[in-house]
């Protein structure tokens, strides 16, 4: 079974962000059934219609790596109930991609953490219909992560074993998902 190409969008753009560590940490269940590329957003313009008739230097390289990944994993922060702007400024660039937008037909994996109790449901409930609107493939099932300071340990592990359990069914059945609906290689190629 080849590698599969994951495209890890953090909705954060925190330095020390908690989602970025969580999504490092799933990355790391995965073992090497994953190649990860962490995919910037902090530095693509917000959107303006007057940027359409050529897309920022930022954008294109944004576009290429979501197109070229296999699937994406969106680990988001919760803001005012919501997705933060800089990841919904990333999702409606990739949405006027060219020829097409990148989020059609993408196996997507949508999860986040937060210091709350309710760990980013409402963000995840609002990005889980925004990409199924663009088509994007979103694997059914919830996990909303509550963030406590032990959560990751110093080696980027999990410290308790049914949250690691819990998680690791949720990226295996992502990589399962991602796997099974990978485009085979054309017939010339795949010799
Ligand atoms: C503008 C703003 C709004 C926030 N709104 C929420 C919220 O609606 N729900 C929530 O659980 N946490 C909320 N928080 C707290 C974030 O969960 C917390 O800052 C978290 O560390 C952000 O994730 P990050 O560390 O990955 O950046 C908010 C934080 C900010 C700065």
């Amino acid at each position: 079974m080849s590698t599969l190409k994951v495209a890890v969008v953090v909705g954060s753009t925190r330095r020390e962000s908690i989602n970025r560590k969580l999504a490092e940490a799933l990355v790391r269940l995965g073992g090497d059934r994953v190649s990860a590329q962490f995919v910037r957003i902090d530095d693509l313009p917000m959107y303006s219609i007057d940027l359409e008739q050529e897309h920022p230097e930022a954008v294109l390289r944004f576009d290429q790596e979501i197109a070229g990944a296999d699937a994406v994993l969106v680990v988001t922060p919760e803001f005012n109930r919501s997705l933060p702007a800089v990841l919904k400024n990333a999702i409606d660039w990739g949405s006027r991609a060219k020829p097409q937008s990148v989020w059609r037909g993408k196996v997507a994996a949508i999860t986040g953490t937060s210091p709350g109790a309710i760990g980013t449901a409402v963000a995840q409930q609002h990005l889980r219909q925004i990409l199924g609107v663009l088509g994007s493939l979103v694997m059914g099932g919830e996990a909303y992560i509550s963030f406590k300071p032990d959560l990751i340990d110093e080696n980027g592990d999990f410290t308790n074993e049914s949250t690691r359990d819990f998680l690791q069914a949720y990226m295996d059945t992502f990589l399962t998902v991602a796997e099974k609906l990978k485009a085979p290689a054309p017939a010339v190629l795949a010799a």
